[in-house]
């Protein structure tokens, strides 16, 4: 035979080398991971059934005719018609995760009211009248997959099995003195509504994941522009995971250059993601997120600023003019006396940010360089200055956004550059402790407090927000009201 033990061994290395080479290859962390909780598969369960209903009620029946035979009668024909349903109930239903499969769902003890018309003839005997059906014990299993598609990045959801029992149907007729006539076939009549009956549940239950829960996913944003520099992408970079206690989907959650995309020279960390589970929803936004967001505003060198005179509050006893500087910097007053200043300010590298338990910190590397305005309007050079700044980040969420705030810490000043001649730089710090938090950072907030938007599918609101940080990711929790 060809082949002994030691070559089976081989072929098993091999396949496992080949399994790990995959798996090393395919590993590229999520920006952003979101997370469903059994909490949040009870709230996915309440709602799903009650759509379920809805369609199961909405189920159309056909009519169906048959022929009857009795002795000393002779032969005849009835005919079932306009059957309506009139309530369908779900009192029991489950929903579970199938660890790498999808989810379960099933029904059980369901039982549905239906009525109708019915006619009957023999010879040249005519009879009619209505009759109520009541099925009893209806049970449904279905299977639903995960998938994503590669070309859009959405998540899909697709009924991968589905089978349905029930366990009785009755039928009680009224209307006529004939009526005693359907009763002695009902046992056939019975058995053809259930087939019917049985036939169609299983085509609503996929046909509701088709067109309801498949459209659904796809109000998810895939990108979601922000501004006219930047979007968001969020597409899935793999399916979704069933574990046995959650769903999970990791997305890829980076901002991007409108005018020209190009892959950030930094990569996603791997997150810890702790098993919290008072929430229905979770997501954990690396810090990768905050970084491509940073490199994309900076790139685009949007995050400048011009500080004009006008701009420091009226009441400051600084004041952005040659006057008041040349009390400090004596030359300043003397070679441009009597002018206005501007302090073009800009972040001079992309903005790191760091995200840990303690809190989110960001230490942008800024530069100020100052000018005096000629009364031509020009613009003459005084001096640059290097801003050694460290923030604090505060993150918020609304509903469906996310919002930021900055606030300073500490900035430390350097001279880098003088046209008026050497000076100390330390008699610039309270101006600039000063115009930091009151001119600088508010312009700055204002944006952010316009916020990010949340990969949320349609009419999906977020309530009961908490929000912790961990290292290298924030993580929101929350509660979903879907309206
Ligand atoms: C300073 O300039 C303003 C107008 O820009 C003028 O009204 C004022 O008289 C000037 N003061 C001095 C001392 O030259
Ligand atoms: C403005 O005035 C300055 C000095 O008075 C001069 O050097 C400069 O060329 C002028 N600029 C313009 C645009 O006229
Ligand atoms: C900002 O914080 C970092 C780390 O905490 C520190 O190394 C750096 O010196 C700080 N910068 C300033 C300007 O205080």
């Amino acid at each position: 035979m060809a082949g002994g033990p030691d070559s089976t061994q081989r072929w098993a290395t091999m396949v496992v080398l080949v399994a790990l080479g995959t798996a090393v290859t395919e590993a590229t962390n999520p920006g952003v991971v979101f997370r469903i909780t059994q909490k949040g598969l009870e709230y996915v369960r309440q709602q799903g059934v009650a759509r379920l209903q809805e369609e199961l009620e909405k189920m159309e029946l056909p009519s169906f005719s048959g022929s009857f035979k009795i002795k000393y009668l002779g032969k005849g024909d009835y005919n079932f018609y306009s059957l309506v349903i009139r309530g369908v109930q779900l009192p029991s239903s489950q929903i579970r995760l199938l660890p790498n499969e999808g989810l379960a769902l099933s029904v059980t003890n369901a039982n549905a009211k239906i009525s109708g018309k019915w006619k009957a003839r023999k010879n040249f005997i005519k009879t009619s009248g209505n009759f109520d059906l009541s099925v009893e014990g209806i049970s449904i299993a279905a299977g639903l997959k995960l998938s994503c598609d590669p070309t859009s990045g959405h998540a899909t959801f697709t009924c991968s099995k589905c089978s349905n029992h029930i366990n009785s149907v009755r039928v009680h007729v009224s209307g006529s003195h004939l009526g005693w006539l359907i009763q002695l076939f009902h046992k056939k009549i019975e058995s053809s509504l259930q087939n019917t009956m049985s036939s169609k549940i299983c085509q609503v239950v996929t046909s509701s994941v088709s067109s309801k829960l498949k459209p659904f996913f796809q109000t998810m944003p895939v990108t979601a522009k922000i501004d006219n520099v930047a979007g968001i992408d969020y597409s899935l970079l793999a399916p979704p995971t069933a574990t046995t206690e959650t769903l999970d989907g990791q997305l890829k959650g980076e901002f991007f250059s409108l005018a020209h995309r190009s892959p950030p020279p930094f990569a996603p960390p791997a997150l810890a993601f702790p098993t919290d589970h008072d929430h229905m929803v979770y997501l954990g936004l690396s810090d990768y997120f905050f970084n491509t967001a940073a490199l994309v505003y900076q790139q685009a060198g949007v995050l400048n600023l011009v500080l004009r005179d006008s701009m420091i509050p009226k009441k400051s006893k600084f004041r952005l003019t040659t006057k008041f500087f040349g009390t400090l910097i004596p030359q300043v007053a003397k070679m441009f006396p009597n002018m206005s200043m501007q302090l073009h300010i800009r972040v001079s590298s992309p903005p790191h940010l760091t995200v840990s338990p303690t809190g989110l910190a960001c230490a942008p590397a800024l530069e100020a360089q100052a000018f005096a305005v000629l009364p031509n309007s020009s613009l003459a050079p005084l001096f640059l200055l290097d801003l050694n700044t460290n923030l604090s980040v505060e993150v918020g969420a609304m509903s469906d956004r996310l919002v930021g705030e900055l606030s300073l810490d500490k900035l430390l000043l350097q001279l880098r550059h003088s046209d008026i001649g050497p000076f100390s730089v330390e008699l610039l710090q309270a101006i600039m402790n000063y115009v930091v938090p009151t001119s600088v950072l508010p312009k700055v907030n204002e944006k952010l407090q316009k916020g990010f938007p949340l990969p949320l599918p349609a009419r999906i609101q977020l309530f009961n927000l908490v929000l912790h940080s961990y290292q290298n990711f924030l993580l929101f929790g929350a509660d979903v009201d879907y309206s």
